[in-house]
């Protein structure tokens, strides 16, 4: 039998999936190298199995910000971007209504937060900002810099590794791009299209469909 936890996360990426078609694969390559990532790290079962969800629902918030200001072709106001950053606050009180994803919702809302303490919601600096959410920031960063996105361009996963480096220990925590680095050397990363792979490992079956 499967748990309210696994339920309540296929439901949630479902809603997700059928409103943003192209931001639930960012979503699953994201949640496949966090899972890679957390591995590496040492991380429990149980925190792995997190960080996995946390990386498939992140950004749920974004239901609650208007198209016009995510899909917008040219620059944001400032009042738009603010409405934007609000995005992880609504990740997680969307998440958090669920008590078995309490962890999973915390993640989500640090995942913009930045090591030297100028990210958001909160500023939070350093180890204040949930293990979860430094990894969730290192990937999702990775992702964004090599996939295409209408307001810039694409770059080779080579310079996104190059930009990782360079922001270690000022946007990201150093100790997490060099694990990440060494995932990348190994070539483990190469093995990311195997979703279904990881969710039987550490899910179980059934949280995302056979298409
Ligand atoms: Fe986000």
């Amino acid at each position: 039998m499967k748990s309210t936890l696994i339920h309540a996360a296929r439901t949630f990426f479902r809603i997700q999936e059928a409103r943003f078609k192209v931001a639930s694969q960012h979503s699953q390559r994201v949640a496949f190298h966090a899972l890679m990532l957390a591995k590496e790290l040492g991380m429990s079962g149980k925190e792995q199995k997190h960080i996995y969800l946390a990386g498939l629902l992140h950004d749920i918030g974004k239901l609650g910000i208007p198209d016009s200001y995510l899909f917008k072709a040219c620059k944001l106001t400032e009042e738009e971007w603010q409405e934007i950053k609000k995005h992880p606050v609504f990740s997680y009180e969307i998440l958090s209504t669920i008590p078995e994803m309490k962890n999973i919702s915390v993640i989500a809302l640090y995942h913009h937060e930045r090591y030297d303490g100028k990210g958001y919601p909160e500023g939070l600096r350093g180890e204040a900002i949930p293990l979860g959410a430094r990894l969730l920031a290192v990937v999702d960063s990775f992702d964004a810099m090599t996939s295409y996105r209408f307001y810039r361009p694409q770059i080779s996963f080579q310079m996104a590794i190059e930009e990782l480096c360079r922001c270690a220990g000022t946007q990201f925590d150093p100790r997490i791009v060099e694990a990440f680095c060494c995932l990348w050397k190994r070539k483990d990363m190469s093995k990311s299209c195997h979703f279904e792979s990881a969710l039987r490992t550490f899910i179980g079956n059934g949280l995302i469909s056979k298409r």
